[in-house]
């Protein structure tokens, strides 16, 4: 669906993209409530969406809400330690199951045996199956186990991730992730753990937010403090319903095999320097993502254990042997992943569409995921999280904080994407804002993101630009 547009020659297509032609889109979909209205029927209910971590339901009997528009979703774990998800709602009159009021970021529980719904007391057992009504005789015979059974909702994992997807046509999550999940699964992430994880309600629409976070073109006017130790020239590409940005570079003595995504090697004339510092400052800036402590202990011990003439492939080569050495002394071992997939996987992966990821070889983060907030669309809930490979039972415990949106609460990088983010949201709103102009290059997430929403939607279809705006 995603290379064959259904509205002819206007959405731009895959190849469109891949030649990097300029492309615009109108801002409705940030701004109208039409558009919220619309996402609630053709986008939300119609897509692969991630819910939580495996291990966050981890005995049979434990459960959780998600909660997405106007739609909540109970995920269940069973007795044969299989998952469930059903909508959210009781069949007799259509009370909530589970009662998720406004505000609240998730709702969750254990050791259930069934659902009592709270207002005439219909019973449903984890395979969604009615077992309980007061006088059915009242009905006279109309009543059947298809029509009183809660309304099933498809459910997978991948990489450690619960999904959930409430239409019964939708392709599989495997089909539905294609290439971008398959490049993924090299990084083991379903064998890492929470660090951290933090949400918040932020005033922008939740595509402003994950935008803010899909392209590195930014970093130079937003993050001016880490180009101190690295460049941020980024490439972008897309991949079918999903897209990749990857660190490319201008300086030729950059490129090599060695780097890739998060590994690469500070600018400057001392390596092994600056490939420290650009770790060290993104890891503690990025609130401890982006990195681990283990990467980061290699990374300062580089200065003595290379001389001063060694190459940034040489630098990049023997900090990951290092850091690779202690995580196996640690009972961490990393994962084989072959150099072309290494290449390919670049930096970080915008999972359609409301998903970021940017992944290492011993951790993934950070990670953002953003759902609209109400009937609001500019509002949001934020969410972004890390995860990191831990030794066994080294795991930390953790929930979901919520964290007003402050550099003490989310670390100095992320309070200066917010300190963009909401003024993003205003500014489209300006009669003088002529339409948005994404890089082509750099910014190609962004674009794919909306050629990719049109097709939902049907609304706000991103077409080729050729520089000048209708008067
Ligand atoms: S609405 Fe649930 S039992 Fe009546
Ligand atoms: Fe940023």
């Amino acid at each position: 669906m995603n290379e064959m547009s259904k509205f002819g020659p206007q959405n731009i297509t895959a190849e469109d993209m891949d030649k990097e032609r300029q492309v615009t889109y109108p801002t409705e979909a940030f701004l109208s409530r039409e558009y919220l209205e619309a996402e609630k029927k053709q986008l939300w209910p119609k897509i692969w969406q991630m819910v939580e971590r495996e291990t966050d339901l981890p005995n049979p009997g434990d459960w959780l809400t998600y909660n997405v528009a106007d739609e909540s979703i109970i995920v269940l774990r069973k007795d044969d330690g299989t998952l469930k998800a059903f909508h959210n709602v009781c069949p007799h009159r259509g009370r909530q199951l589970i009662s998720v009021p406004d505000g609240v970021h998730s709702v969750r529980g254990n050791m259930r045996k069934n659902f009592v719904c709270g207002f005439h007391g219909w019973t449903y057992d984890l395979d969604g199956k009615n077992t309980y009504i007061l006088d059915p005789q009242d009905w006279h015979d109309i009543l059947t186990p298809e029509n009183t059974c809660l309304s099933e909702v498809k459910v997978d994992t991948w990489a450690g991730f619960i999904y959930i997807n409430m239409d019964p046509a939708s392709v599989s999550l495997k089909e539905w992730l294609g290439r971008a999940g398959e490049i993924l699964e090299y990084f083991e992430i379903d064998k890492m753990c929470y660090k951290w994880r933090q949400w918040a309600v932020y005033p922008c629409n939740w595509k402003v937010a994950i935008e803010a976070f899909l392209e590195p073109y930014h970093v130079a006017g937003t993050h001016t403090q880490l180009l101190a130790y690295g460049d941020y020239y980024a490439a972008s590409k897309q991949y079918g319903l999903h897209s990749v940005s990857l660190y490319d570079t201008r300086e030729d003595q950059f490129k090599m095999a060695e780097s890739s995504g998060t590994v690469r090697a500070g600018k400057g004339d001392d390596a092994r320097v600056s490939t420290y510092e650009l770790i060290r400052e993104n890891y503690e800036t990025v609130n401890f993502t982006a990195s681990t402590e283990v990467l980061v202990n290699a990374a300062s011990r580089l200065k003595d254990e290379l001389p001063e003439d060694a190459t940034p492939a040489e630098v990049i080569a023997h900090w990951q042997e290092s850091a690779k050495r202690d995580d196996a002394a640690r009972g961490v071992i990393w994962p084989e992943i072959p150099p072309e997939i290494r290449a390919e996987s670049g930096l970080a992966w915008g999972i359609f569409p409301n998903q970021n990821i940017l992944h290492g070889v011993t951790f993934a983060g950070p990670a953002y995921r953003v759902r609209p907030y109400g009937d609001d669309p500019g509002k949001c809930i934020f969410e972004s999280y890390a995860l990191e490979r831990y030794p066994e039972g080294g795991e930390p415990e953790t929930e979901w904080v919520h964290a007003e949106p402050t550099g003490e609460n989310w670390g100095s990088v992320l309070a200066q994407d917010f300190g963009n983010m909401e003024f993003v949201q205003k500014g489209m709103k300006s009669s003088g804002f002529r339409g948005p102009m994404p890089n082509p290059h750099q910014e190609q997430k962004v674009i794919n993101l909306h050629r990719n929403l049109a097709e939902y939607m049907g609304m706000s279809v991103p077409r080729l630009f050729d520089g000048k705006w209708e008067k």
